[in-house]
């Protein structure tokens, strides 16, 4: 009885700190001794992807967070479905996804300087870092020395991802799942200051009034009409709208003031209005005074969701093309 308190003490203290024993594992320089220049090279081929299509931050970025989301940083977004297993990435949610293309070149950038020593999910987590501050975003310290996971889900993402439709205590209920609070809501909907969405994610807002977040109260009937010229209906599954209408390839706070006039683009975007916590945040940002404190929440909320059950040590793998596990 006492050796297993004393031994599970030093967990205890962790939980106490709210760090994970497997996220206390990650550390910044991870591959000092084994890749020195991981975070130079993938810096490099980002500044290439970047610089060629801009409009590939945002996936980047949420691609991260749909990883994140679902069995925890460990790549299971990018394995390819196989016979009898429907893959995350071709769940309903993840079908906007894109940047895969982007990953695999990168990995293999990694994988001629450093064979079978960096992670996809470490890749990943850097990439999406370098995404935020290619798109003049902020700087963040990664930590490293996330395995790859060998299984992935369609059902479990159809699951677990956050829907646009969501309220505010339903999406607390998934962030809280990940270890992620309140205020990590309202800072990584920040997210949505860059990128594009389909018409199928915000379409019921615009055609199905018995949504209390319809045109009215809850969308700036200007810009309903607006949005209604681009998406012709709920089936529209073409056409693309800005989440942060005039800056969507830029990383800044103006997401912010468009949502605080009632003009953010999903329901889940609108919620952050509804409750005391979030609104205020919003509307505090929204000023344009505190784009800095923005900048700093938003690097903190991004290391804690890297953190998110994360594997490391001797579970998992290192693979060696991020869409298929090594056997
Ligand atoms: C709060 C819960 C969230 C919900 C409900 C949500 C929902 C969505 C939806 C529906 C789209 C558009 C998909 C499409 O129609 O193509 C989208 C796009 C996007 N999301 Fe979120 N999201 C959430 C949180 C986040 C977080 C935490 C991040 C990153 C940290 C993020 C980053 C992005 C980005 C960058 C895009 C644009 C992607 C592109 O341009 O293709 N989102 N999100």
């Amino acid at each position: 009885m006492r050796s297993s308190v004393v031994l599970l003490l030093p967990i205890a203290l962790l939980l106490f700190a709210g760090i994970t024993p497997a996220a206390a594992q990650l550390v910044e320089g991870f591959y000092g001794k084994t890749c020195p220049n991981v975070e130079a090279i993938v810096r490099e081929e980002m500044e290439k992807i970047i610089g060629a299509a801009p409009s590939l931050a945002g996936p980047l970025l949420r691609l991260h967070f749909h990883d994140c989301f679902v069995r925890g940083c460990d790549a299971s977004v990018l394995l390819n479905s196989t016979e009898g297993n429907l893959a995350e990435r071709d769940a309903k949610p993840n079908k906007s996804l894109r940047g895969f293309s982007s990953v695999d070149r990168v990995k293999a950038k990694i994988e001629a300087a450093c064979p079978n020593t960096v992670s996809c999910a470490d890749v990943l987590t850097i990439m999406a870092r370098d995404a935020v501050v290619l798109a003049k975003g902020p700087f963040w310290p990664v930590t490293l020395g996330r395995r790859d996971g060998t299984v992935s889900s369609a059902v479990e993402a159809a699951n677990e991802l956050p829907p646009s439709s969501g309220d505010i205590p339903q999406l607390t209920k998934i962030f809280a799942s990940k270890g992620l609070d309140l205020k990590d809501l309202v800072v990584l909907s920040g997210a949505h200051t860059l990128g594009t969405a389909h018409c199928p994610s915000y379409a019921d807002r615009l055609y199905n009034f018995s949504s209390s977040y319809a045109a009215g109260p809850m969308l700036d009937s200007e810009y309903a009409e607006k949005l209604k010229m681009r998406c012709k209906s709920v089936d529209d599954k073409a056409m693309l709208s800005e989440m942060d209408p005039g800056s969507y390839k830029t990383f800044d706070t103006s997401y912010y003031r468009h949502v605080s006039k009632r003009r953010g683009l999903f329901q889940s975007d609108a919620a952050l209005l509804t409750d005391a916590t979030t609104r205020d945040y919003v509307q505090r940002i929204a000023t344009g005074k505190f784009d800095d404190e923005f900048f700093r929440d938003f690097s903190e909320s991004m290391m804690k969701m890297g953190n998110v059950a994360v594997l490391t040590g001797a579970e998992g793998e290192i693979r060696k093309k991020c869409y298929v596990p090594n056997n």
